[in-house]
């Protein structure tokens, strides 16, 4: 029985997946590589550090510690920019009636995402006061695909994690949810997020008929 849902942030509350995209792009593009849609699949719930190390691998080149410090900085400035712009209106399709039947039932609400920047985009959606538990990557030691993130959440909740119900758009977040013994929901194609007992197109798809 589901008792708890933890809801990731970057391609599941907001478009900053394709932020991150951007990003990463214009980065591995300095290195002369030019990233593709699986490279960035690939990418979707790593932390900062492990996606620039596997940027440099598809690139097949290396950086001085410092330099990868740098570019870790120049990417994340980048992110900023576009996150500066953002509002209430950049939550995606059905967030916000999502949110508030999850109230209406009395049904507790987590975050757990992999981003250091994750309090500063709730806050430009207008979401921070949404969840009881915020879990973000500098809470934690072990990201994602590592189930830590969503443990953290579901045990500051209180709530067994057997009784969690996770929404993720990345792969490593849905083997995260499953390797905590948690059930996934995955936000996108069926293809890219084995493993999700179901595949929605963003949170307005949920059917709160279904929660049991
Ligand atoms: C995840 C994103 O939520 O956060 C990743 O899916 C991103 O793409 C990761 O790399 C870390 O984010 P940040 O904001 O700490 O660089
Ligand atoms: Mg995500």
């Amino acid at each position: 029985m589901i008792q708890a849902l933890i809801l990731d942030l970057d391609g599941v509350l907001c478009d900053t997946a394709h932020f991150h995209y951007r990003a990463w792009k214009r980065l591995a593009e300095s290195y002369g590589y030019a990233l593709t849609y699986e490279n960035n699949e690939a990418l979707k719930g790593v932390s900062r550090v492990d996606s620039l190390k596997r940027i440099l691998q598809w690139a097949q080149t290396d950086l001085s510690p410092e330099q990868f410090e740098a570019d870790l900085v120049l990417k994340n400035n980048w992110y900023l920019e576009m996150v500066e712009q953002m509002s209430e209106a950049d939550r995606l399709p059905g967030v916000g009636a999502f949110v508030q039947e999850a109230q209406r039932r009395q049904i507790p609400l987590a975050l757990g995402s992999a981003s250091k920047n994750a309090r500063l985009v709730l806050e430009k959606i207008q979401l921070s006061g949404a969840f009881q538990a915020i879990v973000d990557a500098s809470q934690i030691l072990n990201g994602k695909p590592h189930p830590e993130t969503f443990l953290t959440a579901a045990q500051l909740l209180g709530t067994a994690p057997e009784h969690c119900l996770v929404f993720e758009d990345s792969l490593a977040g849905i083997q995260a949810a499953l390797s905590g013994g948690m059930q996934a929901i995955g936000i996108g194609h069926a293809s890219d997020l084995p493993g999700a007992k179901l595949h929605l197109n963003h949170l307005g798809e949920y059917d709160f008929a279904d929660f049991s």
